[in-house]
């Protein structure tokens, strides 16, 4: 899947370039977020409109008088991978040499993201000697070549020269966002949740959601599907699946019917123990005298998603203040797999900041504290243990 990954289809000015349209709308079902650019010369071939209107955003075809300042440097910044389909001699050759004339060319040179090329041309200018050196030099720099493919070319020749198929191409795309967990299916809650006082008030707790969201990105990361259940408004990581929730009845019923179709639950979210018992629909007032609350319990997910029949690899977070002992009963007692476990009062540690101390706790009692690392780190950490210790 594709979802919400960031590519840049750049068109150059061969006969195939209508192919391109195809992978366009390809990339789109796949849930992919694309830009367009388009060459001068590709667009003697296709209009820019038919891509405008597939994608829903402008095409970008120029370095200057465009409606971005630096389109070269915009684009090459935003794009997780660009793709050149198709990729005519002519680009080859700017591209191994180093040119930057056009946009494409400075968006190539521009950007760290990786790039696949799909080379198209007469059999006469893929053998041609120079367009040989070309793409030796261009493997060697660590581009990526798919095709060309052999069959019929335009004016009816035959050979090596045409364009790879639309489908090869997204395939190829979809090989370069695997990693370690393609094929797993992740689920991540985070953020506190709020339970609701009055219309205007609420019982919430300091939980930011970034523990949780570093955990979906890094399973992203590492080409999992991820589905993330929040309570939090960060910015939704790269190829994430988004479910928001606000309290933790929502959260425990999208968890609940989320959590039997995965393969790995990590439940980071800090959820309220306690919610008002009675909903009170109007505002509070401070002349109506002191409110009394009842509390009452809200759903225990993590026993909930523990006791499903066909439960996925299950790890649960704690979050404590001080000792740790509570956490390990949790452990224990709970039926996880592994639990993380931080003291939230220590400094550095849990709640709001970007790093964590953390404990990771086994059911048979033991136990491993790792040291203070940002959460980016402790997610990768806890992606590498569970890696190795989790039965396919
Ligand atoms: C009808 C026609 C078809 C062409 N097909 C190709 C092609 O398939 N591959 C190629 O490398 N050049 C092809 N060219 C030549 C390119 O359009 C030309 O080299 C152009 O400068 C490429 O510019 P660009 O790489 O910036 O798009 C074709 C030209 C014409 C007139």
């Amino acid at each position: 899947m594709l979802r919400d990954r960031r590519i840049l289809l750049a068109v150059t000015g061969g006969v195939a370039a209508y192919k391109a349209v195809f992978l366009a709308r390809r990339l789109l079902e796949r849930g992919a977020e694309l830009e367009v650019i388009m060459t001068d010369s590709a667009r003697k071939f296709v209009g820019e409109q038919t891509f405008a209107a597939i994608t829903g955003r402008p095409v970008a075809t120029g370095l200057f008088g465009e409606e971005r300042v630096s389109p070269h440097t915009e684009l090459a910044g935003w794009a997780e991978l660009i793709v050149v389909a198709p990729a005519t001699a002519a680009t080859l050759a700017r591209l191994a040499t180093g040119l930057s004339e056009d946009l494409l060319s400075a968006t190539l040179l521009a950007s760290t993201a990786p790039v696949l090329l799909a080379p198209a041309m007469h059999t006469e200018m893929w053998e041609n000697a120079a367009t040989k050196r070309n793409v030796e030099q261009l493997a060697q720099d660590g581009y990526k070549l798919i095709g060309p493919g052999e069959g019929s070319l335009a004016g009816g020749d035959v050979g090596p020269g045409r364009m790879v198929e639309p489908d090869e191409i997204v395939e190829a795309i979809e090989a370069a966002f695997t990693g370690p967990m393609s094929g797993w299916r992740v689920l991540v809650s985070a953020g506190g949740t709020r339970e609701p006082i009055d219309p205007v008030r609420y019982i919430g707790n300091r939980s930011s959601g970034k523990m949780g969201y570093a955990v979906a990105a890094a399973a992203a990361a590492r080409g999992a599907e991820v589905q993330l259940v929040t309570s939090s408004s960060l910015p939704h990581p790269t190829g994430v699946e988004v479910f928001p929730v606000e309290t933790a009845a929502e959260m425990a019923e999208r968890v609940w019917e989320l959590a039997p179709r995965v393969d790995v639950a990590v439940l980071a979210a800090a959820v309220a123990d306690f919610r008002p018992a009675e909903e009170i629909t109007s505002k509070l007032r401070r002349h109506d005298g002191v409110p009394e609350l009842l509390l009452e319990p809200t759903p225990d997910i993590l026993a909930g998603v523990a006791k499903l029949e066909k439960r996925p690899f299950l790890i649960g977070f704690a979050a404590e203040t001080g000792s740790l002992d509570g956490a390990m009963r949790k452990a224990t007692d709970k039926g996880v797999d592994l639990l993380v476990a931080n003291d939230v009062s220590e400094a550095g540690s849990g709640f709001g900041t970007d790093t964590n101390r953390v404990t990771i706790m086994f059911p048979d009692g033991t136990s491993d504290e790792w040291p203070l690392l940002d959460k980016s780190r402790v997610a990768d950490r806890l992606w590498d243990l569970v890696q190795q210790i989790r039965q396919p």
